[in-house]
């Protein structure tokens, strides 16, 4: 068994260096020992120029035209946006600003990479030279690869993500947010479901960062409440991913700017789910949602990721919501991996969630009070944080060990990099959330 993790075989910690190097040349984790470290070397790239305020997106016919689209390809997604009258005000800025259009809607969540096709083929036969997406992960995700496809029409666009093919190039791409959660209108990601094998997978490239992302926080006032606490817990997610990993302690601006995302999310949080039509609750989880996911909150480190990998293979097998797959993962996968640096967790209880240590409390003992704090606050956003209750059911062993199998990519990798986990690690965190 490993010795700073029993739940453990010793074979599946590849963290075991990792752990010696910290006891012997690491003072657990504190604010005032941070110092101690010198800043750790990063690349950070943000090309995204933002348009925040109210009324924001009523500027989309100048920011498109200042990046030089002259025939603008709008995706959109079910229903919310044509309901609000978003697309037809979008459709008339574009007009007015002497712009061609032509839109596209019916991106369902957990965007599908069929509808996605027919996108790339609809753009193509516009001749569209700008993609501009208006609403939220899964419309912004789905124009990043129409957006691909029409730079690349001789190649599929899920090559791509399927690593067949290499990405050299890709159109122009713009986004208005209508939800903030993902943080794809800054990010390099893009998620695709393959409808034909329901595997749900990602795409990381800095090419396609958006040139310009309008945010008003008003677009956000109609989401339902589930999609408001869905998008607070992948904000948080987006952070938690980066904060956790084997690098730290990095660069104490960026603990810092990490924990005071967190504390403003989860405050902003709480308030959001009992009114969505407060400006200031919804303004600063947008701008935190953007924040959470450009890497500003990871400068310095590595992203670990597992629980995105977790929730993924949730997604693709039970089109579960994105948010609501996290919540459940991320307290099991705590609980499981926490061996690999209590300080670590107990230093983030402290510093996130207020927590005070108690006299004679272990850095371990004080870390699961952070974990069992974190999961409490999903429960009081109604977020999920069992199978069951995000109404997938109690799942069978051979479910489970699809899952498992998937999350691997069929026994070709290990997820995460804070405590890398293979096949038995992640059934064995599966099977925790299974109840
Ligand atoms: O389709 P409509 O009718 O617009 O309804 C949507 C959808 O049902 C609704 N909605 C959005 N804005 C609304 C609204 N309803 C009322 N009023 C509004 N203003 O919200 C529902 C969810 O939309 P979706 O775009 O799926 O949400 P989200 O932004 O959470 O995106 C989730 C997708 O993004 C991927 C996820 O895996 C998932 O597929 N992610 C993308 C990332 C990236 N590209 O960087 C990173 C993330 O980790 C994530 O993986
Ligand atoms: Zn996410």
């Amino acid at each position: 068994m490993c010795f700073f993790s029993p739940i453990r075989p010793l074979a599946m910690c590849a963290q075991v260096c990792y752990h010696r190097r910290r006891k012997s040349a690491c003072a657990p984790f504190r604010t005032q020992t941070r110092r101690t470290h010198s800043m750790q070397a990063f690349e950070f790239y943000c090309p995204t120029k933002i348009y925040f305020g109210k009324g924001a997106e009523a500027r989309v016919g100048e920011a498109v035209k200042h990046f030089g689209g002259t025939k603008v390809f709008i995706v959109y997604g079910g229903h919310s946006a044509v309901k609000s009258g978003l697309i037809a005000r979008i459709e008339q800025t574009l007009t007015d600003a002497g712009l061609e259009h032509m839109s596209f809607g019916g991106v369902q969540p957990n965007p599908r990479l069929s509808h996605a096709r027919e996108g790339v083929q609809k753009a193509l036969a516009f001749g569209a030279d700008f993609i501009l997406g208006v609403g939220g992960g899964s419309v912004m995700d789905t124009s990043k690869a129409i957006a691909h496809g029409v730079a690349n029409p001789e190649t599929d666009i899920w090559d791509f993500w399927s690593k067949k093919a290499a990405l050299t190039k890709t159109s122009k791409l713009g986004a208005v947010l209508t939800i903030s959660a993902a943080g794809s209108e800054t990010s390099d990601s893009a998620v695709l479901t393959n409808d034909e094998t329901t595997l749900k997978r990602g795409l990381n490239t800095d090419l396609q960062r958006p040139l310009f992302a309008i945010m008003d926080p008003e677009l956000t006032y109609t989401l339902p409440r589930y999609q408001v606490g869905c998008g607070v817990v992948d904000i948080m997610m987006h952070t938690l991913e980066r904060y956790f990993n084997p690098g730290h302690p990095s660069n104490r601006m960026t603990d810092e700017i990490a924990e005071g995302l967190l504390r403003t999310v989860i405050d902003a949080g709480r308030v959001a789910m009992q009114d969505s039509h407060n400006y200031d609750a919804m303004s600063e989880i947008m701008w935190a949602g953007s924040l959470s996911h450009n890497n500003l909150t990871g400068l310095g480190g590595v992203k670990d990721f597992s629980v995105h990998q977790f929730g993924h293979e949730l997604s693709g097998m039970f089109d579960a919501a994105h948010g609501a797959t996290l919540s459940v993962m991320w307290p099991q996968w705590a609980r499981y991996v926490v061996d690999t640096d209590p300080a670590r967790f107990a230093h983030y209880g402290e510093a996130v969630w207020r927590l005070t240590r108690k006299d004679g409390e272990s850095d371990r003992d004080l870390a699961l009070r952070a974990i069992d704090t974190t999961e409490e606050f999903f429960r009081s956003i109604d977020m999920p944080t069992t199978f069951t209750e995000l109404g997938i059911g109690v799942l069978s062993e051979e479910q489970l060990r699809e899952l498992a199998e998937r999350c691997t990519f069929f026994h070709t990798r290990v997820v995460g990099k804070f405590c890398p986990l293979d096949y038995d690690g992640i059934l064995a965190v599966y099977r925790m959330a299974n109840k």
